[in-house]
Order: C-alpha cells, then sequence, then structure tokens
C-alpha cells in the first residue's frame, strides 16, 4: 500500500482496475460509432477510419469524461459512454492527421503502423474529415440518449467542437508546425500546448460535467482540472518523446528532428518535469477548492504526469 493510499488516496492497484473498466466500456462505444459510422463513407475511408479509431490508445480523454460525469452525480450507462467517444473520435483524427507526411510524418502509432501507411494518405485524409461531423453528431446523440435537454446538449457539443477548433486543437497544430525550426518563448509554447493538447483535455471534464447538469462552480473547477492537467499531458508527451523508446512509445521519438519547440528543448528535462507536476498539483487543488470529492480524479491527475507511454 503506497503512502498515498495510505493517506485516503486511490492506490495504484485500484486506478488499473478503474481504468480497465472504464477502457473496457470506451472501447465498446468505439465499435458502436465507427460501424455507425465507417459505412457510411467509401470503403478505402472506412478502413482508415477503423484504423485509426480502433488500434488502442490509453483511452485518456473519454475515461475523464465518464469521469466528470460519475463526480457531479451522474450513473454510468452506455448513453456517457457514447458521449465521451465523441471525444476520442476527434483525438483519432487529430493523431491520423498529425502522422501524415505534410505534418510529422510518422511511420507508428500504438505500435502499428501509422493510418496512412496501412490505408494510404488519401482514405486517411477523407477518414479525419469525416470523423469531425461525425463526433459531433454522435456527441448531440448521446446526450438525447442521456436525457441531456437539447439546450445544454448544444453546449456540450459547442464545448467539443470550441475545443477542436481553430481557438484549440487545429489552431495549436498550425503554431506547431509553423514553430518547426524555430525557438518559441516560454509564453508562445505554454498557449500552443495548450491548444493543441490542453484543450481537448480541458473540454473532456466540461462536458461530462455539463452533461451531468452539475452547477456552475463544478463545471469551472473540473474544467480548470482538465486545464491543469492539459498543460502537464503536454509537458508530458514532450518528456516522454526526449527520453524513451520507440517500444516503450508506440510511437518513433521526433521532437529534436524536427526541430520542434518543446518543455524539453526550451527548459530542459528536470524543470519540464517540475512544471508537469505542479500542474498536476494545480489540478487536484481545483477539485479541492470547489469542494469536489473525486478520489479517481485526483489518482487520473498523478497518472498523467506519472505515466511512460
Ligand atoms: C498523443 O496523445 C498526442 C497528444 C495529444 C500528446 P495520447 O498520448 O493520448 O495518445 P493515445 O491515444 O494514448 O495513443
Ligand atoms: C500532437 O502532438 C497533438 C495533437 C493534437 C495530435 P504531438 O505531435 O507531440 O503528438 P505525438 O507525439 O505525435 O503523439
Ligand atoms: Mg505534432
Ligand atoms: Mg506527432
Ligand atoms: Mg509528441
Amino acid at each position: 500500500v503506497s503512502a498515498h493510499a495510505a493517506a485516503g488516496g486511490v492506490g495504484a492497484e485500484t486506478l488499473a482496475t478503474y481504468l480497465e473498466s472504464q477502457r473496457a466500456a470506451v472501447e465498446a462505444a468505439l465499435v458502436r460509432a465507427v460501424d455507425a459510422l465507417a459505412p457510411t463513407i467509401p470503403r478505402d475511408a472506412g478502413d482508415g477510419l477503423r484504423h485509426g479509431v480502433l488500434s488502442g490508445g490509453k483511452r485518456l480523454r473519454p475515461v475523464l469524461c465518464a469521469s466528470a460525469y460519475t463526480a457531479c452525480g451522474g450513473a454510468a450507462q452506455d448513453a456517457l459512454y457514447d458521449l465521451a467517444a465523441s471525444l476520442e473520435l476527434i483525438h483519432a483524427y487529430s493523431l491520423m492527421h498529425d502522422d501524415l507526411p505534410c505534418m510529422d510524418d510518422a511511420e507508428l502509432r500504438r505500435g502499428l503502423p501509422t493510418t496512412h501507411r496501412e490505408h494510404g494518405e488519401a482514405a486517411t485524409v477523407r477518414a479525419g474529415a469525416a470523423l469531425i461531423p461525425g463526433a459531433a453528431l454522435w456527441a448531440l446523440d448521446a446526450c438525447g440518449r442521456l436525457g441531456v435537454g437539447a439546450e445544454r446538449a448544444r453546449e456540450v457539443a459547442g464545448v467539443l467542437l470550441r475545443a477542436a477548433g481553430a481557438g484549440g486543437m487545429v489552431g495549436g497544430q498550425w503554431v506547431d508546425l509553423e514553430g518547426e525550426g524555430k525557438s518559441l518563448g516560454a509564453e508562445e509554447l505554454d498557449d500552443l500546448h495548450r491548444r493543441k493538447t490542453g484543450a481537448l483535455l480541458a473540454a473532456s471534464l466540461e462536458m461530462g460535467a455539463r452533461a451531468a447538469g452539475a452547477p456552475r462552480s463544478f463545471v469551472e473547477a473540473l474544467r480548470d482540472y482538465g486545464r491543469s492537467i492539459g498543460l502537464a499531458f503536454q509537458i508530458v508527451d514532450d518528456v516522454l518523446d526526449a527520453t524513451q523508446s520507440a517500444e516503450t512509445l508506440g510511437k518513433n521519438p521526433s521532437d529534436a528532428a524536427h526541430a520542434k519547440s518543446t518543455y524539453v528543448s526550451l527548459h530542459g528535462l528536470e524543470e519540464a518535469r517540475r512544471l508537469a507536476d505542479l500542474e498536476a498539483d494545480r489540478a487536484v487543488a481545483a477539485l479541492t477548492e470547489a469542494g469536489i470529492e473525486a478520489p479517481m480524479l485526483v489518482a487520473l491527475a498523478r497518472f498523467v504526469v506519472e505515466r511512460d507511454r
């Protein structure tokens, strides 16, 4: 029993069991989503879509969404995991496009060939594009089945699409590509990381809280938690890129080769790790200050900074 568990926190084994059960529910929801979406597009794009969405991954965004929903008093059910899966559909598309030759030009993802290496660039671009409206419609439909009223459902879908858009992930990806070969300053890099990765993670928590009909103070605290772990998540992604093997990561480390500005290139390894830890602490503090009792979210904040892939 770790000191943390002894102090009333969730131990490593409990977290592992929780993650396993949550991921199983998410995988089932993703199969439902892909079975609905893939047949609506040409065969080659549909195959690419299946590859990009169903090839593993930590499934952290949907797990966070479902965890926020239950922390706010909602009951776990299929429609919840369908809503949560909409985040993973956007995430999967972002990775499929991120790996394309015109972006990070990667050949390995989640221990498998990237989608374009397996299914071609055209199918990958089309499948990724189909996932964007597909995710939005899937989220709206899931909200309906969760009993979320039309106005709130519109808000929930809006949170997803804003996070995915130019002010969030897509905008962050532009800045990331334009920053290759340049040395971004600390503020620019912070903004880049918050947009390309932080926005969708923050949206995961906010969508869960809003769908549960949580009071405003809870929605805001969970969004703050999400913003902090979202930044921490990308800092750690930079650290892992600089320190881990392709075998461990299931993807090829490539930031240095692409001359990307990262928390490691700007601050050094040790400081990057310290800044990630600080954000995980901030995330937990946001919950405590709002009086949200969610031991799993506390454990997940630690997981984000302690993971090795
Ligand atoms: C990788 O995301 C890309 C980033 C946004 C940093 P994840 O580390 O969540 O990738 P999977 O889904 O677990 O493969
Ligand atoms: C990707 O950041 C962020 C996305 C929005 C996909 P990276 O380019 O660092 O992600 P990895 O390291 O390839 O997973
Ligand atoms: Mg990238
Ligand atoms: Mg990449
Ligand atoms: Mg990376």
